[in-house]
C-alpha cells in the first residue's frame, strides 16, 4: 500500500498550499492539474496497483482530483478579491480610471461660478469664523437688541453671556473687513451659516451664503444695480431680466430684494415661480450711514452698497433640485449626477 503514503502527502501539499500573486496560481495548477501533474502520475499508479486495490485507489484518486479543483477556484477567488482590495495603482501619479466619476459637489460648483463672475468685476475674496460674537453678527449690523433675528428660535448660541455663536449669515464678514481695511473695498465672503430651524425640503439648519461689499467715495445705488445685473446675466444667461422690490434690512438703507425672470420658464408663469415670472435670488441695499460708522469708516466720505446671496437656493435653481436636504445627506446616486 506504498501509493496509500503518496497519496496522504499530496493531500497535504494541497491543502498547505498558499498563494500570494498570479503565478502561484499557476504554479498550482501546473502542479497538481496539469497532465505531467501530480495528480495524473498518480492516477498512472492504478495500472501497477494489484487488483484488490484499484477500487480504493480510484476513490483516493477522486477525492484528490475534487481537493486539488477545489483548492484552484478558492485561491482563485481570494487573489481576485486581494487585487479589487488594494487597487491602488502602481504609480499614484497616473491619471484616475475612467470608470471612477469625481466631480465637484452641486454646492461648490455653483459657489465656484459666482466667485469666477465677481473675480471679473475685481472682487477679492474675504472670510470670517462661523463662530461669532454679539457684536459682528448683530450689533454692529444695527441689529436691535428686540429684532426676531436674535431671538432663540433663530440662533444657536454657545454661550449666553457674553453671547457667543454660530453666525446666522454671511454679514458679520462685512464689519469684520471694515474694521480691518479702508476703503475702496470691494469683497465677496462665500461661507456656512447656520439657523435654528425646521429641518424640511425647503429650510435647513446649514446653509451657504456669499455676502458682497463695496464701499468708496460715491459708490451709488447704479453700481449696486449695474454689478447685480451683470451678475443675474452672467450667472442664469443673457436673456435674464432682474427686478428690485423694496425691503428691509436693518444694515441696509434703503434695501432691496432682487428678482430674475423666472429660468425655467422665461417669465411665462410655471410652479417653480409659482406662477409669477420672477424667482427672489438675493437680498441688497445701501449700507446704512450708522453700519459704517460702527466701522469707524465715516459716512460722509464714504457710502457702500451690499448684497447677501443663498448658494443652495441658486444652485436648487441651477440643477432642478426640489429639495435642499439634498445637498447634506452625502447619497452617491445624487452626488454622481453632477
Ligand atoms: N444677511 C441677510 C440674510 O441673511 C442677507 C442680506 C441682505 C445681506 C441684504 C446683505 C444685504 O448684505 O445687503 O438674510
Amino acid at each position: 500500500m506504498e501509493w496509500k503514503k503518496e497519496v496522504e502527502k499530496v493531500l497535504r501539499e494541497i491543502d498547505q498550499f498558499e498563494v500570494t500573486k498570479e503565478q502561484d496560481l499557476l504554479s498550482f495548477k501546473e502542479r497538481f492539474l496539469s497532465k505531467g501533474g501530480l495528480v495524473g502520475k498518480l492516477s498512472s499508479l492504478i495500472r501497477e496497483v494489484p487488483k484488490e486495490e484499484k477500487a480504493d485507489l480510484g476513490k483516493a484518486l477522486n477525492t484528490i482530483k475534487t481537493k486539488a479543483q477545489q483548492k484552484y477556484e478558492t485561491l482563485k477567488q481570494k487573489l481576485e478579491e486581494e487585487k479589487n482590495r488594494f487597487k491602488c495603482p502602481k504609480d499614484i501619479s497616473l491619471p484616475a480610471s475612467d470608470t471612477l466619476k469625481i466631480s465637484l459637489h452641486p454646492i461648490t460648483q455653483t459657489l465656484n461660478s459666482i466667485i469666477d463672475i465677481f473675480k471679473k468685476l475685481n472682487f477679492t475674496i474675504a472670510e470670517g469664523p462661523e463662530i461669532e460674537d454679539d457684536w459682528h453678527n448683530f450689533t454692529a449690523l444695527n441689529i436691535p437688541e428686540d429684532h426676531p433675528a436674535r431671538d432663540m428660535q433663530d440662533t444657536f448660541y454657545i454661550q449666553l453671556d457674553p453671547p457667543i455663536l454660530l453666525r446666522t449669515h454671511t454679514s458679520p464678514v462685512q464689519i469684520r473687513t471694515m474694521e480691518s481695511s479702508k476703503p475702496p473695498i470691494r469683497i465677496i465672503a462665500p461661507g456656512r451659516v447656520y439657523r435654528n430651524e425646521t429641518v424640511s425640503a425647503r429650510s435647513h439648519v446649514q446653509f451657504h451664503q456669499v455676502e458682497g461689499l463695496v464701499v468708496g467715495e460715491n459708490v451709488s445705488i447704479i453700481d449696486l444695480k449695474a454689478t447685480l445685473d451683470w451678475f443675474a446675466k452672467q450667472f442664469f444667461g443673457p436673456e435674464t431680466k432682474t427686478r428690485y422690490r423694496v425691503s428691509f434690512f436693518p444694515f441696509t438703507e434703503p434695501s432691496f430684494e432682487m428678482d430674475v425672470s423666472c429660468t425655467l420658464c422665461n417669465g411665462q408663469g410655471c410652479n417653480v415661480c409659482k406662477y409669477t415670472g420672477w424667482l427672489e435670488i438675493l437680498g441688497c441695499g445701501m449700507v446704512d450711514p450708522a453700519v459704517l460708522e460702527n466701522c469707524k469708516i465715516d459716512p460722509k466720505q464714504y457710502s457702500g452698497f451690499a448684497f447677501g446671496i443663498g448658494i443652495e437656493r441658486l444652485a436648487m435653481l441651477k440643477f432642478g433640485i426640489k429639495d435642499i436636504r439634498l445637498f447634506f445627506w452625502n447619497d452617491f446616486a445624487f452626488l454622481n449626477k453632477f
